[in-house]
């Protein structure tokens, strides 16, 4: 309730802001970028200020998109990064305060995409195109304006893939199956729960394996929160309560498969001959060095730099009060507002294809 009202307060000051000003920026990005702290003076004085607001600075992957975003915007746009602290309220001070200094697009990591209606609500009002990435809104908040965009990766894709890496291990290693019962036991470590892609990669993974044929029968669930230090934690719960009974452990990413690598490795596996196949996601060059070591099985390309690149390239474009095409981003955009940059398998043979 209290956090409500704040943020009711907050709102409605921005709106008394904004009509004060009585001006809204329009398609002159160059010159309402002028407003913007830091957009004005120097060479660099056309270009555009984007504001970007990362759920937290302390994620493997998102520290990929970030620094993506940096290097696209070189020689083209001025970036004012924040950190959200994985932080709702905090976000929603920081893109306050972007509106107010009048930034000529928004890209924004929702820390909770269920908060992304508020936010594009105040962008609209300040006449700011929004961005959003990693996070997906829900389709009814993407439908409030048309300045609202969304850079991502299809979750189930994910899921699915990293399903089928553990069948085609599942199938051509009988001793897999190692109480020989034909079904596959598995321990499941999950990202945040409600995230798109915690939802669906957990779902997704397993009926890839259904559908391969395989039966199934899950031992353990329990969220990690994207985290290696949790997933090692998790993992020797799991260790604990299950013991030899598990056959495989899918991670909704690779932080969270590397810390369950650290318990497994504890309890002995990974050497004379115990093995236990491990599945993540995102193919961070941690895990590239785990796929390489044997540890882990395989993972899934997240690919940080193209959703970087198509952010940035999106901001940039909706910044000079361009529509977007794939003309001038670069990327293809489904339903007028998204960009969905593919995922894709990745095991020891082809590591090269995700560095
Ligand atoms: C996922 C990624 C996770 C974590 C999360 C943050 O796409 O696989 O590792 O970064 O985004 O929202
Ligand atoms: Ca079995």
């Amino acid at each position: 309730m209290k956090k409500k009202a704040v943020s009711l307060i907050v709102a409605a000051a921005l709106a008394a802001t904004a009509a004060g000003c009585g001006s809204q920026p329009t398609g002159g990005g160059a010159s309402t970028g002028g407003a913007a702290e830091g957009a004005s003076g120097g060479a660099g004085g056309k270009q555009p200020t984007i504001g970007v607001a990362i759920y937290k600075f302390d994620d493997t992957f998102m520290t990929g998109v970030r620094n993506a975003i940096s290097t696209a915007a070189e020689g083209k746009a001025k970036l004012e990064i924040v950190d959200s602290q994985n932080s709702q309220p905090t976000q929603n001070d920081k893109v306050d305060l972007f509106i107010t200094k009048k930034v000529n697009a928004l890209a924004v990591n929702p820390v909770d995409r269920t908060a992304a209606g508020v936010m594009i609500d105040k962008a609209k009002a300040a006449g700011i195109p929004i961005v959003f990435l990693n996070r997906e809104p829900l389709a009814d908040d993407m439908k409030k304006w048309d300045k609202v965009y969304y850079v991502g990766a299809k979750a189930e894709q994910s899921g699915t893939m990293s399903g089928q890496l553990v069948v085609d291990y599942f199938k051509s290693h009988p001793e897999a199956d190692k109480n020989k019962d034909g079904k596959l036991q598995y321990v499941m470590l999950k990202g945040e729960p409600g995230h798109q892609d915690a939802e669906l990669r957990t779902k997704f993974s397993v009926k890839a394996v259904e559908d391969a044929g395989i039966k199934v029968e899950k031992l353990a669930e329990d969220t990690a929160m994207w985290d290696r230090v949790k997933g090692q934690e998790k993992m020797a719960a799991f260790l604990a309560s299950q013991g030899e009974k598990i056959e495989a452990v899918f991670a909704n990413n690779d932080d969270m498969a590397l810390g369950a690598i650290e318990a497994l490795k504890a309890k002995g596996y990974f050497k004379d001959n115990k093995y236990i196949p491990v599945v993540g996601v995102d193919a961070t060059a941690p895990a590239l060095k785990a796929l390489e070591d044997g540890t882990l099985l395989g993972t899934v390309l997240n690919d940080a730099k193209n959703q970087g690149k198509a952010t940035l390239q999106l901001a940039h474009v909706l910044a000079s009060g361009q529509v977007p095409s794939k003309e001038n981003t670069g990327y293809d955009i489904t339903d007028g507002k998204y960009i969905w940059v593919p995922y894709k398998k990745i095991t020891k043979d082809n590591m090269n294809d995700a560095k």
